[in-house]
């Protein structure tokens, strides 16, 4: 018999070999790393504020840095409006007021991501080099004064843009204060130039695609209306209504041209910058499409985004969807690069959040996976076209009330950033978003009341009672780790993509699509298999034919019954085994008994097809029946209206998140005793006040 001690000895060293050997057979990208947003050697989760000492004298430096600190804020973005402060006249660099400034910020223990300028060119540049500006579809050059005035076709505002971005680098690339860089601010809106340079452009990036005009013409099927083209430089920029293929090669060409005047700087940069200096953009959240992000955030560090409410109140939906909308890009935790200090000053009705709105809005962003929140902006500039935005230090250099607010949640945000530490979302449901499948449908919407946001936030509402998280990320992502998988607008599906998805349900996946799925390849062309082209072999099932209705239609089965309205698509079984969950009731004949919903289990999974835009209360149903044919049990219970709780999960366990969206207090029953870590007791009820939020800590793994 060998002894105890013994006993633990062999234990600990087939442990100890254990280990050796995973670590040696386990991939090395396998191993979850810290996640970009996460600086080494700074808290898990920084708020701050976007501050430009360029507007204000010297001497008021060190007071706004003073009350930064006694606020908790801990990183500060500067520069990226001061161009002219930087390159006074051509080629005359100052940058030794930035110096100062940082050098004040580090005494202040505030760290600083530094923007690069070009979103706002100097009037001695887009004077002397007009090209450098942008012209309208209407011919008309835009005039100095505005921003986002640059040109991102002109070679010359690149050669500018190139320019004082390494400069910058130069001078700031080993800085010890600056973590990291933002290219240029929100990319102009993808707004693009009509004029000729950017038209040669354009062509070219046709001819490097096609190669010959042939493959291009039967692309665009450009036969009909006499549209084909002879040579390349016959091929115009589409402004208005144009050619579906057209349109979708002009809209990734816009992609193009802001990932190349984004790469021009990331590559200035680069080439002087230290590796632990991040770089990320400014983008706007899911709604914002003339741009695909996920290209242009390919070579991103990470994505930040900002995150404004304008009128209203805060949308646990709609900022949710933004939220993991932008998370999805990268499959990574984000930055709040900007967030909304109270209120806005370019909304309809620029009404101020709720009193405690600011700080559950902070925590909303933690749980969707933010490491960062900053407000902007500090103090507003005493002229300008922002002067009554809401800022967090007033035009008398005195803290706003809300400044008390953001202090509480920016010293919260210090305490338990630990718990946060090398967290991440990790979601077992996604939806499935497309930018090129967007621009489709809305080019050729069919009724102006088909609303794709609108229907992705029903699915969303409902998928979050079942779900803590869910991802939303491309269609050609693996999906391997998600159980289910809705995708309710995926118009264009080529044969590739189908072939990745149809892979998903064979390996044990649920795929959903939604109405107007597979009708299109990558040209934008009508593909020559009905609904959902490549995929109807697998559904065992295909669309007939698709209705835009005048009025809602009654529609019922094995989900209940609701209506459908705005779309519907009379569905057809071809394989004996496909199962009809839902069929429409009376309407305009066509449609009338016939299916609405299909569903098949295929290879190890299922997949179905939701042929209707369905009324609210049977999406919910339908996400109920989801959740049990996908295995989905939900990891926190059901909670009340306005409740919402997001987990993320690290080394220690999860983290919920939860927040009371209502301006009133509510009760919330736990599935189990867990850490509450704001006021650090065991809870197995949690009292929200209105926008009261708790955070919870659970050794439980998921
Ligand atoms: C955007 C910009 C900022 C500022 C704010 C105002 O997000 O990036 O420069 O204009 O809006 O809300």
């Amino acid at each position: 018999m060998i002894s105890m001690r013994a006993a633990r000895l062999l234990f600990a060293a087939v442990l100890i070999l254990l280990v050796l050997n995973f670590r040696q057979t386990m991939p090395a990208d396998a191993v979850p790393q810290s996640p970009p947003t996460q600086l080494a050697g700074h808290n898990a989760l920084l708020m701050g504020t976007n501050w430009y000492p360029e507007q204000w004298p010297e001497q008021r430096w060190e007071s706004d840095l003073r009350l930064m600190e006694a606020a908790h804020l801990n990183v500060a973005r500067l520069a990226e409006f001061a161009w002219s402060r930087m390159e006074p006249s051509e080629g005359r660099f100052d940058f030794d007021w930035l110096d100062r400034a940082i050098r004040l910020a580090e005494k202040h223990h505030i760290s600083v991501v530094l923007g690069t300028p070009t979103a706002g060119p100097p009037a001695w540049l887009t004077q002397r080099y007009p090209e450098t500006l942008r012209v309208e579809a209407t011919g008309q050059r835009v005039t100095h004064g505005t921003r986002a005035h640059g040109s991102v076709t002109s070679n010359k505002y690149l050669e500018f843009c190139r320019r004082i971005a390494e400069e910058m680098a130069k001078r700031f690339g080993h800085d010890r204060n600056v973590v990291g860089w933002q290219i240029d601010n929100e990319y102009g809106y993808g707004m693009m130039s009509y004029n000729d340079e950017a038209r040669r452009q354009f062509q070219d990036w046709l001819k490097a695609k096609y190669k010959t005009l042939d493959s291009l013409n039967e692309h665009w099927t450009t036969t009909y209306w006499s549209q084909s083209y002879d040579s390349w430089e016959e091929i115009p920029i589409p402004i208005g209504e144009h050619n579906p293929g057209l349109l979708m090669d002009w809209q990734r060409f816009v992609t193009y041209a802001w990932s190349s005047y984004q790469q021009n700087q990331i590559d200035a940069i680069r080439a002087q910058a230290d590796a632990r200096q991040f770089i990320t953009g400014n983008f706007m959240g899911y709604g914002f499409d003339p741009i695909d992000h996920f290209v242009i955030t390919k070579p991103l560090t990470f994505v930040a985004w900002d995150d404004y409410v304008g009128t209203g109140h805060l949308d646990a939906d709609a900022n949710g969807i933004s939220h993991d909308a932008m998370r999805g890009l990268k499959r990574e935790n984000i930055w709040i690069i900007e967030t909304q200090p109270g209120f806005v000053n370019w909304s309809p009705l620029n009404n101020s959040l709720d009193k405690g709105e600011v700080r559950a809005m902070a925590w909303h962003d933690v749980g969707h996976g933010a490491d960062e929140v900053s407000y902007w902006q500090w103090r507003s500039a005493l002229n300008g076209q922002e002067e009554i935005h809401g800022t967090l230090v007033g035009p008398d250099g005195e803290p706003e009330p809300l400044l008390e607010e953001v202090a509480q949640a920016a010293k919260e945000f210090g305490e338990l950033q630990g718990a946060f530490h090398d967290t991440r979302v990790v979601s077992d449901v996604a939806l499935l978003q497309d930018y090129e499948s967007r621009w489709a449908i809305n080019w050729q919407k069919h009724t102006e009341k088909y609303d794709q946001s609108a229907i992705l936030k029903s699915y969303y509402h409902a998928l979050r009672k079942i779900s803590p998280s869910i991802d939303i990320v491309s269609p050609d992502v693996s999906l391997d780790q998600y159980k289910l998988v809705v995708a309710p607008n995926l118009c264009l599906l080529p044969k590739q993509r189908a072939a990745h998805l149809v892979e998903y349900v064979n390996s044990g996946g649920h795929l959903v699509l939604g109405p107007r799925s597979g009708l299109k390849d990558e040209f934008n062309a009508l593909l020559t298999i009905r609904q959902p082209g490549y995929l109807t072999a697998a559904l065992g099932g295909r669309v007939e034919q698709y209705y835009a209705l005048e009025k809602a239609i009654p529609a019922s089965g094995s989900w209940g019954s609701g209506e459908a309205s705005v779309w519907a698509e009379f569905l057809k079984t071809t394989a004996p085994d496909a199962q009809v969950l839902l069929r429409y009731g009376r309407s305009n004949g066509w449609l009338d008994g016939q299916p609405a919903v299909v569903s098949r289990t295929y290879g190890g999974g299922r997949i179905t097809y939701i042929g209707a835009v369905l009324s609210d209360a049977l999406v919910a149903s339908a996400v109920d029946w989801m959740a049990k044919t996908s295995g989905i049990s939900p990891a926190f219970g059901s909670v009340p209206d306005g409740i919402e709780v997001s987990r993320r999960v690290g080394p220690k366990g999860s983290v919920f998140v939860m927040i009371n969206f209502k301006n009133e207090k509510q009760t919330v029953m736990l599935p189990r005793v867990m850490k509450s870590l704001l006021d650090r007791r065991e809870l197995s009820q949690v009292q929200l006040p209105p926008y009261g939020v708790a955070i919870l800590a659970d050794q439980t793994k998921p």
